[in-house]
């Protein structure tokens, strides 16, 4: 057999899911004898299929199924000229609890490793509880900082642990990253749309923001220069991986030039990096990871790979660092050390990456399940993106057949409550998308419904909509 005949055998077990996304393929060896080939004729099969996007290799795992080629059907991403807006803080119902899973951005809670966080907290308790009580350091656990270095080294990710400081989770970061970096008053650019959290701390610091349009192809670096050059914004407010809510990434060479231009301008770059180890077939680099000069200030945690409730996050905080102890002082407030010990056992144990490749690998597939039910149920004028890392679904209804635009969908009227497009943005903009989180399996309930029956009703509300 030639390897064009082997890879569309396999290509049909991809198609009919015998072989489902994220799946390990054989390796080389076994598909030899699987199909009775020489190992050239296997390696060409691999690599033709990996060509074509449907397999993936991962260094020193071996391939897995990838995500299908289907991108069509994906929501438009406007293009606009940024204006500097002053905004204000938004009430929301944060009660979190009471939100669906379709509405927050969270994973499952029965895939927390329980058990395996629990050895790492009984090792803390049996070792070091003492020490764990008395007066913190102000940069967080020394521990833990040097666990996270280690950790992040194994990407090609060099952080400091002494340029790094523990906060209470992300948002935290980011505002003590805000506050280190400008003041009251200043304008910051994000990307356009932009998680609804971030506007809401950008707003309750009192800073201005612009946005500035993200595309398929990433941010709008030319207006991003000209604000930067001329002084008009103090800082940007980025993620560059796995956007919330786009799902997409930023092309590699516009991170590198994101770094540079926060040198070249000494503008600092504010990363929210959530998303960062949450990537279904890669582990993509940071912006941060281009920073030579210390412009870039690197927030993330554990909120959305781990659990909400660890409240462990961090902020590597790159030439800012002073300021950043004179804004944190006196309280220095961080999660309990105790917490951070544990995180750090577990980490050392090697129980989180362990944990983040059984995640991924559940994520990928809600993801794949979640978007072809969408996709199969609505009609063509629903957009719907595909994303390569997150828990979130962008879903945009287009203008309905009569031409007329769609009002804004009313989705408060709705069991659960899904994210309307309007509260990413800080302009009139998209009011006919909205994002859904896929972060639990259909296949789960919540109160007592099962996720696929409250999918289908989404799905027959957004079609009496359009
Ligand atoms: C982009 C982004 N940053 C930060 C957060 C919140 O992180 P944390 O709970 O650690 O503050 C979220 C939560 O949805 C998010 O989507």
């Amino acid at each position: 057999m030639k390897y064009p005949q082997v890879a569309s055998q396999i290509l049909g077990q991809i198609q009919q899911q015998a072989l489902p996304y994220g799946s390990k393929m054989p390796s080389l060896r076994k598909l030899c004898q699987q199909f009775n080939i020489s190992l050239t004729t296997a390696r060409n099969t691999y690599e033709h299929l990996e060509q074509q996007g449907w397999l993936v290799a991962k260094p020193r795992s071996g391939y897995f199924v990838s995500l299908p080629l289907n991108n069509e059907r994906l929501p438009s991403t406007p293009k606009f000229t940024g204006r500097i807006q002053q905004i204000e803080p938004v009430q929301h119902p944060w009660a979190l609890s009471d939100e669906h899973p379709f509405g927050y951005s969270r994973t499952q809670p029965n895939w927390f490793p329980e058990a395996a966080f629990r050895q790492a907290m009984k090792q803390a308790c049996a070792n070091e509880l003492t020490e764990l009580c008395r007066q913190p350091h102000f940069l967080g656990l020394d521990k833990l900082r040097q666990t996270l270095s280690h950790h992040w080294q194994q990407f090609e990710l060099s952080i400091d642990p002494n340029e790094l400081m523990i906060t209470t989770g992300c948002l935290d970061a980011v505002r003590l990253a805000l506050k280190s970096c400008t003041k009251d008053g200043d304008a910051i650019a994000v990307s356009s749309p932009c998680f609804d959290g971030l506007l809401q701390v950008l707003a309750q610091e009192n800073r201005r923001v612009i946005e500035l349009p993200c595309t398929q192809d990433g941010l709008d670096l030319t207006q991003l220069e000209v604000l930067m050059s001329s002084g008009a914004i103090k800082a940007g407010l980025f993620s560059s991986n796995h956007l919330n809510p786009l799902g997409i990434s930023l092309p590699t060479e516009q991170k590198q030039q994101l770094a540079q231009m926060a040198a070249k301008y000494q503008c600092p770059i504010i990363e929210d990096d959530v998303y960062f180890e949450l990537g279904y077939l890669q582990q993509p680099l940071p912006i941060k990871h281009w920073d030579d000069s210390g412009y870039v200030l690197w927030c993330g945690s554990m909120a959305k790979s781990l659990g909400e409730g660890i409240r462990v996050g961090w902020c590597a905080t790159g030439q800012f660092k002073q300021q950043a102890i004179e804004v944190a002082a006196p309280i220095f407030s961080q999660p309990p050390l105790l917490m951070q010990a544990a995180l750090s056992n577990f980490i050392n144990n090697r129980q989180y990456q362990r944990h983040l490749s059984s995640v991924r690998s559940k994520l990928q597939q809600n993801m794949a399940e979640y978007r072809q039910y969408l996709l199969q149920n609505l009609p063509d004028n629903f957009r719907i993106s595909l994303p390569e890392g997150g828990t979130v679904l962008w879903i945009e209804a287009r203008y309905s057949p009569n031409e007329k635009p769609l009002n804004e969908l009313p989705l408060k009227d709705l069991p659960f409550n899904l994210r309307q497009g309007s509260r990413f943005t800080t302009r009139q903009q998209y009011q006919n998308y909205c994002r859904i989180n896929f972060g639990w399996a259909l296949s789960d309930e919540f109160n007592g419904n099962r996720l696929h029956d409250d999918l289908a009703n989404l799905v027959q509300a957004l079609i009496e909509l359009g």
